[in-house]
């Protein structure tokens, strides 16, 4: 069983789901992870003069996900802290928006979420990926907000960063992510929308467990 969360940038899928994932017992894929997996790969192929593509198919890409906290792998060195720097930030959108790059994270993601109950959060999840997932949920946040809870979350491990520049990239990526030829962020029509905006935290992850919990014991009868 697949249940997936989709929303702009810091409106708390990633939190939440990860919340809501150790919660309930179940694993939790970060899809937006993935793709600054591929940013560092493009990053690394733009430094020395690589095919980026052909590096990133002959990149092992792995994760896992453990004490609510998600870990990326490329080529065997955890790159979890990395992929979170602003440089990362400031060109995963544009590498986002490869339609190869998209098909080819899309497989490594649906191959993964074969063997158990998977909650996964993202931007086209409920559209593109997973158009058949038992539960979609959309997740939506003033900007501001959004700014100042993706501020506190990095604050601690780059202390030059500021909230208006982090403000604008996650406005920038908004305009990018929403626009964007292939598969563009989107609420899926069947999804529940979820406004975090004058939620606290304790209630967004006890609203979506219990959702979850009630189509898990739908599933379990059938
Ligand atoms: O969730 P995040 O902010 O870490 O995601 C980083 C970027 O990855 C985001 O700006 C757009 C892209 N992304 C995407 O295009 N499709 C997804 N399903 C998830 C993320």
């Amino acid at each position: 069983m697949i249940v997936v969360i989709d929303g702009p940038a810091g409106s708390g899928k990633s939190s939440t789901a990860k919340a809501v994932a150790a919660n309930l017992q179940i694993q939790f894929l970060d899809s937006g992870a993935l793709y600054r997996v591929a940013t560092l790969v493009y990053l690394n192929s733009r430094e020395h003069n690589r095919s980026f593509f052909e590096q990133l198919e002959e990149s092992e890409i792995s994760f896992y996900f453990k004490k609510e906290k998600f870990h990326a792998f490329l080529n065997g060195q955890d790159v979890t802290e990395e992929i979170r720097s602003m440089d990362v930030s400031d060109h995963v959108s544009e590498v986002a928006s490869d339609p190869k790059v998209r098909a080819y994270i899309n497989d490594l993601m649906r191959k993964a979420v074969k063997q158990d109950v998977y909650i996964a959060d993202g931007r086209d999840l409920g559209t593109a990926v997973f158009p058949d997932a038992e539960l979609k949920f959309y997740m939506i946040a003033d900007l501001d907000t959004r700014a100042e809870r993706r501020y506190n979350e990095i604050k601690g491990s780059d202390p030059e960063v500021t909230l208006e520049e982090i403000r604008k990239n996650i406005a920038q990526r908004d305009e990018k992510d929403s626009n964007r030829d292939s598969d563009p962020l989107k609420k899926a029509d069947d999804a529940i929308e979820v406004n975090t905006s004058d939620m606290t935290f304790e209630d967004q992850v006890a609203f979506i467990s219990k959702v979850i919990r009630k189509e898990l014991s739908k599933q379990i009868k059938k």
